[in-house]
């Protein structure tokens, strides 16, 4: 299978890019059971188990492993991460001391009043769109320990098939997107560094030191800036649109106990959920600023 990794991104180059769209949409899952690997133990994979996740990843930027280890050891997300290069973790002063978070709802402070420590919806987004540069999220690994008694699905759309859609679409899309001032998350505290400036960015940029696409977003209305030209606003509710449509590429999955999502930062919401008292969802949550190695 050829890899759909080297992204063609200049439109000058555009017999490089309509061969990269034609491989890109041939190749991309309409279930989420095509990123599924049964593993025996995701701390340490068999050959054979690495190269289809890694297959998986190279087509779609994502991967679900399935095993039968339900304990709760972050280990497991993290010795997982080590096999795919997937080393620098993300600091955050809400996530535990070796930087992996555990996600489940909590009542007490400081977690309560982020929406991730709660069982209510998140909207579509893509992991730490608020960072600045130096500390841009390029790979995660989302492991459940506890699935919710009812809910807390995620829905997942390669953030490559996102930009080649809205392309499709219109080019001037992607090029609203991409101006350095597109999306600015105002001043406001940061999770990490205390008082942070206000932060404008690209949605669509090159990652140079990845060599990739890299997407950077939030659905939510509040705590964001959208440039106020009439072009983006225009790409904004065309990405909004398709994110709601339901396309065919994006999918539909539920972690269940001892599966977890190996991914390049891919976009991605939660459904709401409802937890069984004795037994809460727990999902272990790992961000980095690697991308996957080989994808
Ligand atoms: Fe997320």
């Amino acid at each position: 299978m050829s890899k759909v990794g080297d992204f063609p991104f200049g439109v000058q180059d555009a017999a490089a890019y309509t061969a990269w769209h034609a491989r890109k949409l041939e190749q991309a899952p309409r279930s989420a059971a095509e990123l599924i690997v049964e593993v025996r133990d995701p701390r340490a994979l068999s050959q054979t188990e690495h190269d289809e996740l890694l297959a998986r990843v190279r087509r779609c930027n994502m991967a679900i492993y399935a095993s039968s280890l339900h304990d709760a050891n972050n280990a497991i997300p993290r010795e997982l991460g080590r096999q795919f290069g997937l080393e620098h973790l993300d600091a955050n002063w809400l996530a535990d001391e070796d930087g992996i978070s555990e996600i489940q709802v909590n009542n007490g402070e400081p977690r309560q009043s982020f929406i991730p420590y709660t069982n209510r919806p998140i909207k579509w987004h893509t992991d730490g769109y608020y960072n600045p540069p130096e500390r841009t999220i390029r790979g995660m690994v989302l492991h459940c320990v506890r699935s919710a008694q009812q809910g807390g699905e995620n829905r997942l759309l390669d953030h490559e098939l996102a930009y080649l859609l809205l392309r499709d679409e219109n080019p001037e899309h992607v090029r609203a997107l991409m101006q350095p001032d597109a999306m600015t998350i105002p001043e406001r505290v940061d999770e990490t560094d205390g008082v942070r400036p206000e932060q404008p960015g690209p949605v669509f940029s090159m990652d140079p030191a990845a060599g990739s696409l890299h997407m950077r977003y939030t659905a939510r209305t509040r705590s964001i800036v959208w440039k106020a030209d009439a072009a983006t606003r225009a790409a904004v509710a065309a990405l909004e649109k398709l994110l709601a449509a339901d396309s065919p590429y994006v999918l539909h999955a539920r972690l269940e106990p001892g599966m977890g999502l190996l991914c390049n930062n891919v976009l991605h919401d939660r459904a709401a959920f409802t937890d069984d008292p004795a037994a809460p969802r727990l999902l272990y949550r790992a961000r980095y600023q690697d991308r996957i190695k080989g994808s």
